[in-house]
C-alpha cells in the first residue's frame, strides 16, 4: 500500500488556493494513491468537490456528537456528508491551545470511526516529556482509543510537539525507534497492526529518509503542505 502523505493546513490558506493546489495535483501527481488534504472546516466541501479523483479531503477536527446545541461545533456526519474521508483527532495544538483531554478525544475517535470517517489520531510529547515519551505516549494511545472495535480506518500519527512548526526533525533513529514502540504499544493494547505516520518539519528535503523506514506509514505535513509543488516533491519522495 502506498504510504499516507497527508496536508495539514491549520488555519492557512483560503477557498483561492483550493483550485490552484488541485490543478497542481492533476497535472502532476494524477493518479498517486493515499493523498489526503485536511483543511479548515469551511472548506472541505469545496476542497473534496473540486479534488474528486485526484485527491481525499480530509477535516482538522469534529466534535463527538451528531446534533445539538453546541454553537460552533461540528459532527462527524457533517465531515463526511461535505465529501471528506478523513478527519484529525487530537492534533497537538487541540491538545495544548484547546484543552482536549484522551477523554474528550476517546469519544471522538469512537464518533468519527462510527460515522464512517478514517480516523487520524494524534499524539506526541513535550521537550519535557522527551525523556519519559514512552509514558506519556503509551497513555495517550490507551486512554484514546479504549473501546475501538476495528481498526481498519484507525492511523496514528507521531508527531513530537518539540517539531512542529519548529524545522527541528527528531533524528531518523528515533523515528524508527519511536514508531516501532507505538506499533508494539498498539499491538500489545488493541492487537492491532495500523499505520503510523511522522510529522514535525516534515519538508522535500527530508521526506525520502523518513518515508523510507518501514516502520512510517507515511508523514502528516504541515506548513510545508501549503504550496502543492513543496506537498507533490513529498508525494514522489515515497519512491
Ligand atoms: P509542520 O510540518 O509545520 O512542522 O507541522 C506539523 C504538523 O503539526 C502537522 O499536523
Amino acid at each position: 500500500m502506498d504510504k499516507f502523505i497527508v496536508a495539514n493546513w491549520k488555519m492557512n490558506n483560503d477557498f483561492s488556493d483550493i483550485p490552484v493546489f488541485v490543478d497542481y495535483l492533476k497535472e502532476n501527481a494524477s493518479g498517486e494513491k493515499n493523498m489526503i488534504v485536511c483543511v479548515p472546516s469551511v472548506m472541505v466541501k469545496t476542497f473534496a468537490d473540486t479534488a474528486t479523483g485526484i485527491a481525499e479531503a480530509g477535516a482538522e477536527n469534529c466534535y463527538y456528537l451528531e446534533k445539538g446545541a453546541y454553537t460552533g461545533e461540528i459532527s462527524p456526519q457533517m465531515v463526511k456528508s461535505a465529501g471528506a474521508t478523513t478527519v484529525l483527532v487530537g492534533h497537538s495544538e487541540r491538545r495544548q491551545l484547546f484543552g482536549e483531554t484522551n477523554e474528550l478525544l476517546n469519544k471522538k475517535v469512537l464518533a468519527a470511526l462510527d460515522a464512517g470517517l478514517k480516523v487520524i489520531y494524534c499524539i506526541g510529547e513535550t521537550l519535557e516529556e522527551k525523556p519519559n515519551y514512552q509514558e506519556v505516549l503509551r497513555k495517550e494511545l490507551v486512554e484514546g482509543l479504549a473501546n475501538v472495535k476495528s481498526f481498519e480506518n484507525l492511523i496514528v500519527a507521531y508527531e513530537p510537539i518539540w517539531a512542529i512548526g519548529t524545522g527541528k526533525v527528531a533524528t531518523i533513529e528515533d523515528i524508527d525507534e519511536i514508531h516501532t514502540f507505538v506499533k508494539e504499544t498498539i499491538s500489545s493494547n488493541f492487537g492491532a497492526n495500523v499505520p503510523i505516520l511522522y510529522g514535525g518539519s516534515v519538508k522535500p528535503s527530508n521526506s525520502g529518509e523518513i518515508l523510507s523506514l518501514d516502520s512510517v506509514g507515511g508523514v502528516l505535513i504541515g506548513g510545508a503542505s501549503l504550496k502543492a509543488e513543496d506537498y507533490v516533491k513529498i508525494v514522489k519522495s515515497r519512491g
